[in-house]
């Protein structure tokens, strides 16, 4: 995946995201629950890889107290608003597949649905087990393959390029787990339904969240997308409305002591 494109359309999305972040907000909310119940009173330094607008960051610091909180991002105009969640914060703007994170050096790291644009799982939870302290925990939320399957069908309808994103399966996330030096403590898989009043909705809804970036494609989709829209509604639910489903993971693993 292109780093500059993913930080360029997020940096676009940052002023709209929150408004648009309604399925976003449910995932980190879960996570956050998740992370909460981990057997850490207090961390030393807690870090939000796709920190995003940040809004992971105030319950973070209330459940840790950290010593010092990092947010991390690629996009900067992301970062100008997790600045506001937060006072003292350490704002660091990079790639998360190589974060400028000395090794041993990280209590907790948190990433809520950042990670699904990356290319080799495996080197980033290996990177991640370096920087992380000796009893030092690992918790992410990411999308699987059937994200948006309703948005890829209607699209083959159309055309045969590739208009949405594609993720890896739980079993890419599980061997890079078992590859690395980490423990997975919790795994959990689940199918959530958002729907739309029509499925232009949604369409709009992903390009505020900056989430329409896509890996390959070839043709622009102009004039295609009157079309899809008509092959969306065949999917059409007995409410009027118009769902798309959204496959989360959520995982946390532990660097043994
Ligand atoms: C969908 S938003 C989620 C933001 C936040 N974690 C939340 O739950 O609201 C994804 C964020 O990840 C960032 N991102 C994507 N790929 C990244 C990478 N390789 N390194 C750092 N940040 C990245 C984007 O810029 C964006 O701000």
């Amino acid at each position: 995946m292109d780093k500059r494109a993913v930080a360029e359309v997020f940096g676009r999305a940052a002023e709209h995201y929150d408004g648009a972040a309604h399925l976003q907000r449910r995932v980190a909310d879960q996570l956050l629950a998740q992370v909460s119940e981990l057997p850490l009173r207090q961390a030393g330094h807690v870090v939000d890889l796709g920190t995003g607008t940040g809004y992971c960051l105030p319950t973070l610091n209330q459940r840790f107290q950290p010593t010092l909180l990092t947010a991390l991002d690629l996009a900067e105009p992301m970062l100008a608003l997790a600045r506001e969640r937060v006072e003292r914060l350490n704002l660091v703007q990079a790639d998360l597949e190589n974060p400028p994170l000395a090794d041993n050096s990280v209590d907790l790291a948190v990433s809520s649905l950042a990670v699904q644009w990356l290319d080799r799982p495996e080197a980033f939870i290996a990177r991640l087990a370096k920087v992380l302290k000796p009893g030092g925990y690992l918790a992410l939320s990411t999308l699987g393959p059937e994200t948006l399957r309703e948005l890829r069908q209607a699209w083959t309808q159309v055309d045969q390029e590739v208009h949405v994103n594609r993720f890896m399966p739980a079993s890419d996330w599980q061997a890079a787990l078992a590859a690395s030096p980490l423990t997975l403590t919790l795994w959990q898989a689940e199918q959530l339904e958002v729907r739309y009043d029509a499925p232009l909705a949604l369409v709009r809804e992903l390009k505020a969240l900056g989430a329409h970036h896509v890996e390959r494609q070839r043709t622009p989709m102009v004039g295609h997308l009157r079309p899809m829209l008509r092959a969306y509604e065949e999917f059409v639910c007995a409410d009027g409305r118009y769902p798309a489903t959204w496959d989360v993971f959520y995982l946390i693993a532990r660097k043994p002591l």
